[in-house]
């Protein structure tokens, strides 16, 4: 069965085709970057009017690429939330008016979800239940993944997500937006720092999360710092250093708790190399296995939608109704 996938849900436009037995065909994506960087982050009513632009295109890319045509395709599934309401209305609109036009099914898919399932669409033998580190631009959690559509959460973020306390601590330093994998890029090409920034919520039990404070700490330390190339790179050494051992504290908690060690990371920090490095290590250490998608399928792509409404399809859901229903908050459990 052929799937086509169209992600719209923040500033990067994905259409993908997936094959339930020859697995990704092709996929495409435009990233709205240079859209939304003058403007230092995303301006919703910018990425809409993008991702308009942008959907027919890439849709005649893929199926180009795919050596297929619109009437070879048997679902189409749509990021419906949670995100951006205008962006998710555009790609919801788009898919569904064509499921209709072609009276195939359309697949509302949950974003968080299609990030969770990104690294099996690469690793058939990586089977339920596993445990998942989600860290992107909106989120931070910990999840059992019991199955599809089974999602416990274990642990949250009390404030800012992982991606928006790099992209923040980026910003504050002058680093254009989208700071996180620049500041990343920093740290690791930083060898040593004088810096020592807190590992926030290790000093107790539980799994949640608070980043917020390792804004203000950066802040405070730049405020104090020659404010030169120097100083910033240390910072930026020192916040990433923080922010990894705060991660593999709590990850080794949640394997603790669950008795699980097979551990997937998904999300846009999951293209973290200093993250990746660090939880392979630890992983080799206690004999389990982590998972990574591919670092183009860590952050928004099309693929991890078609993906997703391809198992959904195989399970026997669809959704034929006419109309248009998008959540901008959406709950993963
Ligand atoms: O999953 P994603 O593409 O979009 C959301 O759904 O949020 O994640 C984007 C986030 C941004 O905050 C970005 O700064 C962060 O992921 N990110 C990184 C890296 N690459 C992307 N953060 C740290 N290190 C990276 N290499
Ligand atoms: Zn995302």
């Amino acid at each position: 069965m052929f799937v086509l996938g169209i992600e719209s849900s923040c500033d990067e436009t994905g259409v993908a085709i997936y094959h339930s037995q020859k697995g990704l065909l092709a996929h495409a994506l435009h990233s709205q970057i240079d859209t939304h960087r003058v403007h230092g982050g995303v301006v919703p009513e910018l990425a809409s009017r993008d991702h308009v632009n942008y959907l027919i295109p890439l849709l005649e890319q893929v199926l180009r690429d795919a050596s297929c045509s619109k009437d070879d395709l048997d679902a189409i599934a749509y990021t419906a939330g949670p995100g951006l309401i205008g962006a998710l209305l555009v790609g919801s609109s788009f898919a569904k008016s064509l499921a209709y036009a072609l009276s195939i099914p359309a697949l509302a898919i949950h974003h968080l979800e299609a990030h969770l399932l990104a690294a099996q669409m690469e690793n058939p033998r990586l089977d339920f239940p596993f445990v998942a580190l989600l860290v992107s631009g909106g989120h931070c959690q910990l999840i059992e993944v019991q199955n599809l559509g089974q999602y416990r959460i274990l642990g949250d973020t009390m404030d800012d997500a992982v991606g928006e306390a790099f992209d923040k601590t980026a910003k504050l330093m002058g680093i254009p937006y989208p700071g996180g994998p620049i500041l990343a890029a920093l740290a690791d090409e930083c060898q040593a720092t004088p810096y020592r920034f807190p590992r926030p919520m290790t000093d107790r039990p539980g799994l949640e999360f608070s980043f917020s404070g390792l804004k203000t700490f950066a802040l405070n330390t730049w405020n104090k710092s020659n404010k030169d190339e120097q100083a910033k790179a240390e910072i930026a050494k020192a916040f990433q250093t923080a922010v990894i051992e705060t991660l593999i504290i709590k990850v080794k908690r949640a394997v603790e708790a669950t008795g699980n060690k097979r551990l997937v990371v998904a999300g846009g920090v999951g293209a973290n190399k200093a993250l990746r490095i660090a939880l392979i290590n630890w992983m080799q250490q206690i004999g389990g296995e982590v998972f990574f998608p591919a670092l183009e399928y860590c952050t928004d792509n099309g693929a991890m939608i078609a993906y997703a409404g391809c198992l959904r399809l195989l399970k026997g859901e669809q959704d034929r109704s006419a109309g248009v229903e998008v959540k901008a908050r959406w709950p993963l459990a």
